[in-house]
């Protein structure tokens, strides 16, 4: 359609009409069965007959033949036959899923989250969906936020990287193509930030904070042109960000130039009443649309005041007119007055769910997404000697995550089906150990809705069966970890170490063989200490997705040579909690003539984390030479380069990852003692070496400086190029 068009589109459709455009229904209000994917509080929902009469979009229904159904009867029966938007979780793959974000993030390989991306736009959209409520973009720095799993990690490039890669993946350069699908940039915003690191609670942070760090994200997704954002639960600067004017109209829409659609996030509207912001319904439908939300999602706010407050004088018409053109804007952009009906199709979803391809590349991205944390040279595995696959993750197909709602676990492969492809079975035994959950502890502390608990007594038997079976093996391969219900929304955690039964199943195998290789599945960066001293390798594998097992086993076989790196800090333990890379210096850190009592440090842990961002081994050894630069000095408009060599010093083929970082060090704003830049996969053969270049430019060293604008400063910067952010040695320029 053209603008002409949708503008006399809207001036026929009455106020009720508009109205019904902005609310958004629950799909199981369409089927009566289907109360599958309720992704809010189901109370006070109080839907009514007429609620889904003139509704402009449906959540969480998905299905071609059901979809096409819905949109069909709707459309017979709204006035101007304008078609329904189907929206849904789509995070990390519709059926075939792929590893958790923050998993894609330690590929430090945007363009395989593209390509996963793509894949899941197909399938998605084959299944009827319009929108996909991804990326996340939220910039997270506390492991005891649940979400973290569905971020990008602690760095504000790295994470822009992968909100692009997503959102293109999503959409390409054009939503209405086959397969396309729109992506929608959320929690705006810094819904990462909440306070101890407990969903939905309050953000508190200083605005260069907010705007240098936590708002590069959105702005990377909204620069890739994703049609959708939705907003945060959390207030900012104790405004509820879903009726906060300043954030929505002057930043989003303002400084970030977002002109699509703004949804909000589950019931987040008529919350501002409990927040203590909006005083009741009414004023919290006035306080959103004047920021300019254009869809309620899950509660009838708008759909109960929006008209009246308009037919009583206090909303101008023009108000709800602007976010229901923008509203039909999106369905033009996605074709669906051509075609309201997209490209949901039952053969499509035949041919493509869970097909061969699609699988490969969930394998290849889980495989790089791999973080070998610690090896005390027991890994490779030779399939020659006898090993026991010992502990919950053994022959488990919950790897997915909580967010992989559209997904089957049923359909992913588990450690042991791929290990029987490959080792010989009378080497090798497969036993559970314990269960996931600490019985009683876990699953009433954490109040998940888990499988049956198996007794006391079965435990014992558990565990000594798989004592005996540690005793007698050359290796004991541990698959442990966090349930997968552990992490993702409303999931937050005190306590961030792996459940104790685990942790004591690991300390009595270690007692009968120390060669334990632990394989560890979480959401996110765990306490490690323990498992650290007990076991002689630690392989991360986060929730590596459908094709788990096989990507597991071909890491362990050493077929393929993991590469992964940290996208988050590991703490040392949780009171160091928030620690991140890209910190700021301090009076009291480490300098000349600061003495060791008055530092800004703990008296009882180290200040660094256990593993830091960046940090990733691989089966070969990689030597880093120091970085060159072929410039001390640097212009405005002029660049300079720096190098280094980088040689495979070991006997197997591997993948280094080659991070560029600098420091600004003196500025009108205190600075990062190092931000990442730039990163690179280099493969190199045993003895192989390659010279890397990275180029830098003055418009990589701009910041919000200290009078408010954004730009660089003159003056001396360090440059790293190492193969984690731990680094020591590094070179100087000047910025003209
Ligand atoms: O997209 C999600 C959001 O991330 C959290 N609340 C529910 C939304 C829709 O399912």
């Amino acid at each position: 359609m053209e603008k002409q068009q949708l503008e006399a589109l809207l001036k026929e459709m009455s106020l009720e009409e508009k109205v019904g455009q902005l609310f958004q229904i629950i799909g199981y209000y369409y089927v009566e069965e289907g109360k599958k994917f309720i992704t809010g509080p189901d109370s006070g929902l109080n839907l009514s007959d007429e609620n889904g009469a003139l509704t402009g979009s449906v959540l969480g229904l998905q299905g071609a033949e059901l979809s096409k159904k819905i949109q069909k009867e709707y459309m017979e029966h709204q006035p101007h036959h304008i078609p329904l938007l189907f929206m849904m979780d789509v995070i990390h793959g519709m059926k075939t899923i792929f590893p958790a974000p923050l998993a894609q993030a330690a590929t430090f390989e945007p363009e395989l989250t593209k390509e996963g991306s793509e894949i899941a736009a197909k399938e998605a959209t084959a299944a009827g969906l319009h929108v996909a409520f991804s990326p996340m973009a939220d910039l997270v720095r506390d492991p005891r936020w649940g979400r973290v799993v569905e971020s990008f990690g602690e760095d504000p490039y790295l994470s822009s990287c992968f909100v692009k890669a997503q959102v293109e993946g999503f959409q390409g350069s054009d939503m209405k193509a086959p397969g396309k699908i729109c992506a929608c940039v959320k929690h705006f915003a810094g819904y990462g930030g909440a306070e101890a690191g407990r969903d939905y609670n309050t953000v508190s942070m200083d605005s260069h904070t907010f705007q240098e760090f936590y708002l590069k994200g959105y702005q990377a997704g909204i620069d890739a042109g994703a049609g959708m954002v939705m907003t945060s639960f959390n207030t900012i600067d104790g405004i509820p960000a879903s009726t906060n004017h300043h954030l929505m109209r002057d930043i989003l829409r303002g400084e970030l130039g977002f002109d699509g659609v703004l949804i909000s996030d589950f019931a987040a509207i008529k919350e501002t009443i409990a927040h203590g912001y909006s005083e009741n319904g009414e004023k919290a439908a006035e306080n959103a649309l004047r920021a300019g939300v254009d869809i309620d999602m899950m509660t009838t706010t708008y759909l109960d005041h929006v008209a009246d407050l308009i037919q009583k004088g206090v909303l101008k018409e023009e108000l709800l007119d602007e976010s229901v053109m923008r509203i039909l804007e999106l369905k033009n952009r996605l074709g669906l007055f051509e075609n309201p009906y997209k490209d949901a199709d039952e053969e499509k979803e035949k041919e493509l769910f869970l097909c061969q391809e699609h699988r490969k590349t969930a394998r290849k991205a889980a495989v790089r997404s791999f973080v070998l944390l610690k090896n005390d040279g027991i890994l490779p595995v030779d399939t020659e000697k006898k090993i026991a696959f010992i502990g919950p993750y053994t022959d488990r197909k919950e790897m997915l995550s909580s967010w992989a709602i559209t997904g089957d676990a049923k359909d992913s492969v588990t450690i042991r089906e791929a290990a029987e492809e490959v080792f010989a079975s009378d080497r090798t035994v497969y036993l559970q150990g314990c269960p996931v959950l600490t019985p009683g502890f876990g699953t009433a502390q954490l109040r998940l809705e888990v499988e049956e608990e198996p007794s006391e007594e079965e435990c014992r038997q558990m565990k000594e069966k798989a004592l005996k079976a540690a005793a007698e093996a050359d290796l004991v391969i541990m698959p442990l970890g966090e349930h997968f219900k552990e992490s993702g929304e409303a999931a937050s955690k005190a306590n961030i170490e792996i459940p104790e039964i685990q942790l004591e199943l690991l300390e009595e195998v270690v007692r009968v063989n120390p060669n334990v290789a632990v394989v560890l599945f979480n959401g996110r960066p765990l306490d490690l200490r323990k498992v650290s001293r007990l076991a002689k390798a630690i392989l991360e594998v986060w929730l590596p997705g459908t094709e788990g097992g096989h990507a597991i086993i071909d890491v362990l076989t050493g077929k393929i040579n993991p590469s992964g790196k940290l996208p988050m800090s590991f703490p040392y333990c949780v009171g160091q909690v928030p620690v991140y890379y890209n910190a700021y210096s301090t009076g009291r850190s480490d300098f000349k003539g600061c003495t060791d009592h008055f530092r800004s440090r703990y008296l009882d842990i180290p200040n660094e984390p256990l593993y830091p961002f960046g940090y990733g081994l691989s089966y070969t050894e990689f030597e880093i030479s120091a970085p060159e630069l072929t410039e001390d000095t640097l212009s405005a408009d002029g660049s300079l380069e720096a190098s280094v060599t980088v040689t495979n010093k070991g006997t197997r083929q591997g993948t280094e990852t080659l991070q560029l970082y600098i420091q600004d060090v003196f500025a009108s704003v205190v600075r990062p003692v190092k931000e990442l830049k730039g990163f690179r996969k280099v493969t190199l053969e045993p003895g192989e070496s390659r010279r890397e270049t990275f180029r830098i430019d003055e418009t990589m060293l701009r910041f919000l400086r200290g009078d408010g604008t954004v730009g660089s400063e003159p003056g001396t910067f360090r440059v790293w190029i190492g193969n984690s952010s731990v680094g020591k040695e590094f070179e100087e320029f000047t910025l003209l």
